[in-house]
Formats: structure tokens, C-alpha cells, sequence
């Protein structure tokens, strides 16, 4: 649990846009008017901020989320654009509409903020205060609504302020969001496929693509159930097997340590990675995946986890690490 903060709501000026740069660089949260709902916006390349900004909504688990660009130019360094992604980022963007496509090489947003996927969302918002931000910082936004785990979207600064008090660095209050509802989400992984309803109507997309979107399964891409593994594109789950809650270390195994204790057999360890040496939940968020990929291929059997406590970002790490302990 981190100490609560001062909470700043500035009217959005030259000054508050100044500020939002600021708290961005130093890996602050900073809320945003866009035109569908207020975002929590982090620097989508710092993974500690975007652990940061899991652990204030207190959501649950590691759901994937939308990186925010200026334009087509920049999205491209982060996402490679077939036929139809280009033809529909020409056609509504910027506004109400998330394309969620492959990964381009190289794109710097980091690991945690697309929880493993090949695959991510992006997004250029139709407001002037979140272009303003945009620009200003020069890179990549991740926002989801600005709101606490289950509650709904705000549509206002006083919305935010009401559910993230005390969470996080800045508001800046640009009046209400004219659309209300939050974006569109698309797939262009394959035929292109509706994840969420959304501010874009469906039959516009239609017109534009010349054929029906895909349906995908009900709650494919809701905020509080993440996606069905392989339904999409593959989650990223380790080669290795993993061993949870371990409290020794077999020769020739993996270690992923958590904290600064040191558990026994660890000096034989193949290899060893510590999510936190100091236990603390956000570093171990930030550090996830990249650890997990890095002893996946460190080619020992197995990987023993050491316990990770349940509170805090710890009920999200622990779902993740359960979900790549699951038999394939
Ligand atoms: O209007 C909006 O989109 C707002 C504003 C702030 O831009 N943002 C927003 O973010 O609604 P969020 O995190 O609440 O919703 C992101 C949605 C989720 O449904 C998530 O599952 C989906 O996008 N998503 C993100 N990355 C994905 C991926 N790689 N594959 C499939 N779905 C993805
Ligand atoms: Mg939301």
C-alpha cells in the first residue's frame, strides 16, 4: 500500500499541460479529459509507473491496456497496420476508436502495460487537452478510465477526484467528456473483430471496412475479465513450468525470488532473477514479465516461485503467475 499523495486538480491550461509533462516524466499518474471518459494516464514505456497506476485503481488483475498517441505516425512505431487498421485510423482517428493490432518491433511500451500480449491497443483521442498532453510529453500514454476498479467511467474532474483522492499526482480538469462512453475496440489481428461496443457506432466501422465486423464472445474484452487465453492472440505464458509458493530450491532449477530473504537450495540455482529485494509490490509488478521471460530461457526444467503476499498488487501478481503455473 502506498502513502496516500496530494491530489492537484488544475484547470486545463498551458501550465496544467506543463505539469502533466512533468508528473509523466517522473513516472507520476496524471488524470485527463479525452472526449469518450477521463483517463489515468503513466509514461507507457515506464513499467514501475504503469505498476503504479495498477496498484491505484486496484484492479485485480493485469488487464492489458490502451497506449494513447497523437496520430497515425506515432501508433505506427508501436503497432504494424494491415489493409483495414489502415484504412480505419485514416477514417476516425483521431476519436473514438481503439485498434488493437500486432506489436510492431521494437515499440517501447513496456511488457506489464500490454500484460504480456504480442498484440496492442492503441488509441488517438479527438480532445484538445489530451492532444496537448500528447504532444508535449512525446510518447506513448497509457489510460484507462480514471476511476477505482469497478466503478464506472467519469465523465468529470470531480468524478476522478471523488474515486482517486489521495492516488494519484494530478487531474487536469477540462470539463466534461462530450461522448460518455468509452472507445470502440477493434482487432485487425485477423478479420476484423468488435472486442467492445463503444462511442464509435459498429454500422460506421461496417461502412468504412465494406463488410461485418466479427463478433467476438461476450466479455472478451471487459475490463474486469481478462481475455480468454488464445482466444485472440496467445497470453504470454512461459516454455518452462513454473512452482509456486516455493520455499526450496531443487539443483538446476529457475529461482524467482521475491524479497530479501534467501530460501534454501538458492545458491544452486540454474539461474536467478529477484522481482523485489526489498518486497516491494509495485517493483515486483513492474519486473514480471520481463523476469519470467528472462528465465524462461535460462533452459533449467522448472521455475520455483518464491510466495508473493496477497495484498495490494500482489492478488493481480499471484493471478498472473497462476495463470502460467496452469497445465497446458
Ligand atoms: O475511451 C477509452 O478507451 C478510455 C479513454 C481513457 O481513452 N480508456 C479505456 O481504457 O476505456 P480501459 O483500460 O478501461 O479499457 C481498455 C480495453 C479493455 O477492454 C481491454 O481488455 C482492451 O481495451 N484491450 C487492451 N489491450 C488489448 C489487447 N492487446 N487485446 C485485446 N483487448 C485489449
Ligand atoms: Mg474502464
Amino acid at each position: 500500500m502506498t502513502a496516500p499523495l496530494v491530489t492537484r486538480v488544475s484547470r486545463a491550461d498551458a501550465a496544467a499541460v506543463g505539469d502533466a509533462v512533468h508528473w509523466l516524466r517522473a513516472g507520476g499518474l496524471v488524470a485527463f479529459p479525452t472526449e469518450t471518459v477521463y483517463g489515468l494516464g503513466a509514461d507507457a514505456t515506464n513499467a514501475h509507473a504503469v505498476a503504479r497506476l495498477y496498484d491505484a485503481k486496484g484492479r485485480p488483475a493485469f488487464n492489458p491496456l490502451i497506449s494513447h498517441v497523437t496520430g497515425v505516425a506515432a501508433a505506427q512505431k508501436l503497432a504494424r497496420f494491415d489493409g483495414n487498421a489502415a484504412k480505419l485510423a485514416e477514417a476516425f482517428w483521431p476519436g473514438p476508436l481503439t485498434l488493437v493490432l500486432p506489436k510492431a518491433d521494437g515499440c517501447p511500451v513496456a511488457e506489464l502495460a500490454t500484460s504480456g500480449l504480442d498484440s496492442i491497443a492503441v488509441r488517438v483521442p479527438h480532445h484538445d487537452v489530451a492532444q496537448k498532453i500528447l504532444a508535449a510529453f512525446g510518447r506513448p500514454v497509457v489510460a484507462p478510465s480514471a476511476n477505482r476498479s469497478g466503478h464506472v467511467s467519469p465523465t468529470t474532474a470531480g468524478h476522478v477526484l471523488a474515486d482517486l483522492r489521495g492516488r494519484i499526482e494530478l487531474i487536469v480538469d477540462g470539463g466534461a467528456s462530450p461522448v460518455g462512453v468509452e472507445s470502440t475496440v477493434v482487432a485487425c489481428l485477423g478479420p476484423p473483430m468488435l472486442l467492445r461496443p463503444g462511442g464509435l457506432p459498429r454500422e460506421d466501422i461496417e461502412r468504412v471496412l465494406g463488410f461485418a465486423l466479427a463478433s467476438a464472445p461476450p466479455q472478451a474484452a471487459s475490463d474486469d475479465a481478462p481475455l480468454a487465453p488464445g482466444m485472440l492472440t496467445s497470453h504470454y505464458a512461459p516454455r518452462t513450468l513454473l512452482r509456486l509458493d516455493a520455499n526450496a530450491v531443487t539443483a538446476g532449477e529457475a529461482l524467482l525470488a521475491f524479497g530479501p530473504s534467501r530460501i534454501e537450495g538458492a545458491e544452486n540455482a540454474k539461474a536467478t532473477l529477484n522481482l523485489s529485494q526489498s518486497g516491494d509490490l509495485i517493483e515486483a509488478a513492474a519486473n514480471l514479465f520481463s523476469h519470467l521471460r528472462t528465465l524462461d530461457g535460462a533452459g533449467a526444467p522448472m521455475i520455483a516461485v518464491m510466495p508473493i503476499p496477497h495484498d495490494g498488487l500482489g492478488e493481480a501478481i499471484n493471478d498472473r503467475l497462476k495463470r502460467a503455473a496452469a497445465p497446458r
